[in-house]
């Protein structure tokens, strides 16, 4: 095949595919997503986004019915597109790897009616996470066996994987800062190129490569960047036991050198969501299978789990001192701006007080209706950080989240009130008096602060 991809056809439309197929369709692409969910697909027709993700409604309320179009029938991607973009599930196995089972059961749906089309070429993409090797060693042979078709003559496979966050995947689709591409052939690859260089908003670096180096590249980019987290937060620790010491001091000024950068250097709380935590497993269980040492990627899981253990302690030292022992959880999901709560450092906090038998009254903005799937009764899910702060002797903050950040320095409690601010999104000069403040990485005693601005909030 030669020339520019001008239909694309995105596979599983999940909170990264979703993004993916209105973002395609907002830059130009005719674009049509296939998920095996109906109901997503309805909803994706109408215009309206399965799930909360900012940005999404206006990007599928702009594009639904005119260039981007949902369905059910894998098909339908063969006979009406250029190019298919596999991005399903890739649930982690028992030992760490990735299950390829998704990929593998949508390639043989799309195979066969590749088979079955008479249409002389195709362009398939995987876009999942996977472990290295699985493009060459499965998914080539199945869309060979299944459509009786061959690499090369009838096809081409690339590697396109992504590194969006959720919370930020519209951006993160828009105007990434790196795109890799493994290829199987130079033209599959340069078509790839062409076609993010029209997606993008922006110039990121594009690299094209073998497949099974971008395979690589994928795993190892999250393993660098949560062996940087665990290494802001072990500083984090260190500034806690000396006397005026401040990770946010440290880590702004020496994130200023390029060889470190700022981002995801701040130190506070453990690494989680759906993907990182799964792609450090992934990273050691690759390493085992070639028999090579990963004593670094273990020290960062390490260091990552002990980081949830140590928020739990420092919140049960901080208890102890207390009267009133309902803690306030202001903040559920894994990060801001979005309502996933896989692996989150507040939810593994939350477990580890209701081992304690602790009253937990919880808030997050987004996040709320997930929590209460996991938890039911056992926490009471208030509509207001105001609220948890009301009936509380102690608040956790967890998340980068203005609203809550307002709601709590401008709070005047009726009796003393501990505050522990992981991310130090505080002003702590701001707070009532009544409030002492505990910041993450910091050695700080609490500070006098302002007094209420009317009697009647006092
Ligand atoms: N979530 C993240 O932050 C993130 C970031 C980077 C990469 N990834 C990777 O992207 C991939 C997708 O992740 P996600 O979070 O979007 O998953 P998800 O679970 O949100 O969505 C997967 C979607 O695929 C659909 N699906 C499953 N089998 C299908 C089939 N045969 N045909 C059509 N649709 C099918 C499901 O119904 C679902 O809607 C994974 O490999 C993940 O590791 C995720």
């Amino acid at each position: 095949m030669t020339g520019t991809y001008q239909s694309v056809s995105v596979v599983g439309l999940g909170k990264l595919g979703l993004s993916l197929a209105g973002c395609l369709a907002e830059r130009g692409f005719d674009t049509l997503g296939i998920d095996i969910e109906e109901r997503v697909v309805n909803l994706v027709n109408q215009g309206r986004a399965p799930w909360f993700e900012p940005g999404l409604d206006d990007l599928l309320a702009r594009n639904a019915g005119k260039r981007l179009r949902a369905t059910t029938e894998h098909a339908r991607a063969i006979e009406e597109t250029d190019v298919t973009i596999v991005l399903v599930a890739t649930p982690s196995n028992l030992d760490g790897t990735f299950s390829n089972r998704f990929i593998e059961a949508a390639l043989r749906s799309l195979a066969e009616a590749f088979g079955r089309s008479g249409k002389p070429y195709h362009s398939f993409v995987i876009s999942s996470t996977v472990m290295p090797g699985s493009t060459g060693e499965s998914f080539i042979p199945i869309i060979e066996a299944h459509s009786g078709r061959k690499l090369h003559q009838h096809f081409s496979v690339c590697y396109d994987p992504d590194f969006v966050a959720l919370g930020n995947t519209i951006k993160g689709f828009l105007e990434p800062d790196l795109v890799l591409i493994g290829q199987t052939d130079p033209d599959a690859g340069a078509r790839m190129k062409e076609l993010h260089h029209r997606l993008c908003k922006n110039a990121p670096a594009i690299s094209c490569m073998s497949i099974v180096n971008a395979e690589l590249g994928k795993v190892c980019l999250n393993a660098y960047i949560t062996t940087k987290i665990s290494f802001a937060n072990s500083i984090a620790n260190l500034c806690e036991h000396i006397p005026g010491a401040d990770v946010d001091s440290i880590t702004r000024a020496i994130g200023a050198d390029r060889r470190i950068s700022p981002h995801y250097f701040q130190g506070g709380l453990s690494y989680g969501g759906t993907c990182f935590p799964r792609d450090t497993q992934a990273y050691t269980a690759l390493a085992r299978q070639y028999g090579v040492q990963a004593e670094l990627m273990n020290a960062t899981v390490k260091v990552n789990s002990l980081q949830d253990e140590h928020l739990a302690d420092i919140v049960l030292r901080e208890l102890a001192g207390v009267s009133n022992k309902t803690v306030a959880m202001l903040g559920l999901a894994f990060t801001s701006g979005t309502p996933v709560i896989t692996e989150s450092a507040a939810i593994k906090l939350i477990r580890a007080l209701l081992d304690q038998d602790l009253r937990i009254l919880a808030f997050d903005p987004l996040a709320t209706d997930n929590a209460r799937a996991h938890f039911g009764s056992a926490l009471e899910y208030v509509d207001s950080p105001a609220h948890g702060l009301m009936e509380s002797g102690l608040a956790v903050l967890t998340l980068r989240n203005s609203a809550i950040k307002d709601a709590v320095e401008t709070f005047c409690p009726k009796s003393t009130l501990t505050v522990i601010d992981a991310w130090r999104i505080l002003d702590p000069t701001r707070l009532h008096q009544r409030i002492r403040y505990v910041g993450i990485g910091q050695n700080t005693e609490s500070r006098p602060a302002k007094a209420c601005p009317t009697s009647s909030r006092s």
